[in-house]
């Protein structure tokens, strides 16, 4: 079967940045010249004192060492909005669009550069200085903005928690990077509903006790403030100056942290630092959404996540581009939302993730038909694979068969796009990423490491850096070597399968380890499992992904009770909530199943393949099952099965 084939419209080749000749001819340097193609391309962003050494990395698995640029020096804040103000000072910088369809507002290159002064001045009032880490616990409001550019104009290392972790989590990553700060808000608000932020930090900090916590009043809710340690951040702003001189920073010095899960024990602190960073988010940003001055660009992600730091704020504003920040959600009021405020704000280019694609899909054209649209000129998709369904969709229903698609791969690990359609230059397949961008080079290996050649599928592993990549586990070189170098010597490992097409095109088809995605967020099944077994009623508990229309992957879990214990659709509700406490709404079990015996191994280890299938409805092809110790659980669990 042959896959339809979207070549690339005629006009939008002639206005893009890059047509097919030029990406091949750009991508053959980038691999074969990196010193050259990035010394080049670093100029992008401006340095204090330039670079002369571009690549020093290795991937050597006795001395994985990653460095861009490293001798020269920057300021990320100043990139992202000093530089700016002569040309595009009276240019909006950020459209911010409130949850409520009636506020909105405009912060001009100006005022951004402003606000961003005055911040990173209260956090001078606090005491934070360079190398600090400051943990941020805000909803999708400007301020989250200012606060990020803030630390990056002190040299702050800012380590973003999103806002629907639990009080738990939150202390985790607070004691994680040592942080002595928090930037929150009194409450958050997402499709009409108050987010209880400052409640929760009030949680959080008794386990991981701050200095400092800086309050931003979004609602004007009843919160509690600590003298000595809570001050509102209004308050402080008025006291400061609207004057903080940009710190010099290396470019290998940390930007940010942000807390991303594995398959195995807590989440990680994935390191991204200052330099190669920007010039990659920055870079990508133009190229992958061809970007050009003017345009109303939105991507819909959070903050919270990685997609929002390199694709709502750094990305776009080291651009000088207009980046709209909304606060709500899809489907409030209405799920015709998204392209109500296309229409209003004139958005150009709109960037969101399947999940949200698919719910919309669900309710109907009418909402979507309704609006005009007629500024949209380019869509993108991230997070997790498209299914072609939903890209047909997208494609013909929102963006009226005239604007391409650009699937863009990557992760928290990668800082940006790695695996993506440039718009002028690649024709499109629903549901594949299709190429490597400028100085990836993608390979795909069988269980063994062998490198496969053609079209195959397999392991998808990245032969070489590019300046975008992490650095490091925050305070855990190691982890960051077994996790990524260690599976196949020599290369970065990314966790996710792949299929090489006849084109060369690239398809992801999901992780290979105990990694979820669910609605595009990822969820160790090992951090679900230790949230379970921590109840008292549990003995045992294991954690598989199954497919679900909405989300993508739905969170399936099996659970063996304590001796004694009675099952009942009470104690399924009371789990349900026992997680979301524990981690977060995003990590609620779907289906829980309770299983007097799992699956095991005589050796004792659970055979997580079988639960895979089972989940899926797959039962033909449970594989062998001949080493289980009891292969009688099996039949067991079949017939329990929880309905989806
Ligand atoms: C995992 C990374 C990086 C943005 C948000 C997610 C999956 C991401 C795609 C895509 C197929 C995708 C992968 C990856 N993923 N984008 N376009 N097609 N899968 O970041 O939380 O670090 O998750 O998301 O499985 O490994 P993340």
């Amino acid at each position: 079967m042959s896959d339809s084939v979207f070549p690339v419209p005629a006009e939008v080749a002639a206005r893009a940045h890059v047509d097919n000749a030029k990406y091949l001819e750009m991508y053959q340097r980038s691999v074969e010249d990196p010193d050259g193609f990035w010394g080049e391309h670093g100029k992008r962003i401006d340095w204090i004192k330039p670079y002369s050494r571009i690549k020093n990395t290795s991937y050597d698995y006795h001395n994985v060492s990653i460095k861009w640029y490293e001798d020269g020096t920057l300021n990320v804040s100043a990139n992202c909005v000093d530089r700016h103000l002569e040309k595009r000072g009276d240019q909006p910088a950020i459209i911010w669009e409130g949850d409520d369809p009636s506020e909105s507002k405009i912060i001009t290159y100006k005022q951004l550069h402003h606000e961003v002064n005055k911040f990173a001045n209260v956090l001078h009032g606090q005491g934070v200085k360079k190398g600090d880490r400051v943990t941020i616990y805000l909803p999708m409001i400007p301020e989250a903005a200012y606060a990020m550019l803030a630390c990056a104009r002190i040299g702050a290392v800012h380590s973003i928690v999103f806002g629907g972790f639990s009080p738990d989590s939150l202390a985790q990553r607070i004691e994680g990077c040592k942080s002595e700060c928090v930037i929150t808000a009194d409450e958050g608000l997402r499709g009409g509903r108050k987010v209880p932020l400052k409640a929760n930090v009030d949680k959080a900090v008794e386990k991981a006790p701050v200095k400092s916590v800086i309050v931003v009043n979004r609602t004007g809710g009843d919160v509690a403030m600590k003298a000595g340690r809570d001050v509102w951040y209004h308050e402080e702003a008025d006291r400061v100056s609207d004057h903080c001189a940009p710190v010099e920073m290396n470019a290998e010095d940390p930007l940010f942290i942000l807390y991303t899960s594995g398959s195995t024990g807590q989440p990680k602190g994935v390191v991204h630092t200052s330099g190669g960073y920007l010039v990659y988010a920055s870079m990508t940003h133009e190229y992958v959404f061809d970007y050009h001055e003017g345009d109303v660009y939105w991507c819909t992600a959070d903050v919270g996540w990685v997609t929002g730091h390199s694709y709502i704020v750094y990305g776009p504003l080291a651009n000088g581009a207009t980046t709209l920040m909304f606060e709500g959600v899809p489907t409030y009021p209405g799920p015709g939302r998204f392209w109500e405020v296309c229409d209003k704000h004139n958005v150009n280019i709109f960037y969101t993730a399947p999940t949200a694609i698919r719910a919309l899909m669900g309710a109907g054209n009418e909402h979507v038909t309704g609006t005009s649209r007629k500024s949209l000129r380019l869509l993108g998709s991230v997070g997790e694979p498209i299914n072609p369904e939903a890209w047909n969709w997208y494609y013909n229903v929102v963006g009226e068969k005239r604007c391409p698609i650009v699937d863009t791969w990557w992760q928290t690990e990668t800082g940006g796009i790695l695996i993506t359609p440039l718009p002028g230059a690649t024709d499109l397949k629903p549901g594949s990423a299709t190429r490597p961008f400028f100085g990836v080079q993608p390979a795909i290996v069988d269980a063994e490491g062998k490198f496969l050649e053609g079209a195959v599928e397999g392991n998808l592993v990245i032969k070489d850096s590019w300046p975008g990549q992490m650095r490091t586990v925050y305070g855990d070189h190691e982890r960051f070597v077994q996790t990524y170098f260690a599976t196949y010597k020599g290369l970065y490992f990314t966790g996710d399968g792949c299929r090489r097409d006849e084109d060369g095109y690239y398809w992801i088809t999901g992780r290979v380890d105990d990694v979820i995605n669910v609605s595009g967020h990822r969820m160790g099944t090992a951090e679900v499992e230790s949230a379970l077994v921590a109840h008292p009623k549990v003995s045992e508990a294991a954690v598989v992904g199954y497919p679900h229309d909405i989300k993508g992957q739905g969170i399936y879990a099996y659970v063996t009770l304590m001796e004694g214990e009675e099952p009942s659709d009470e104690l399924k509700k009371e789990l349900v909530k026992h997680v979301r406490a524990e981690i977060g709404p995003i990590a609620s079990p779907d289906l829980i199943q309770f299983a007097p015996g799992l699956p095991k191994t005589r050796s004792g280890k659970i055979m997580r393949r079988i639960l895979r299938k089972i989940a899926e409805d797959s039962f033909d092809s449970l594989g062998d099952t001949s080493t289980l110790a009891d292969p009688a659980v099996v039949d067991e669990l079949i017939d329990n099965r929880q309905n989806r």
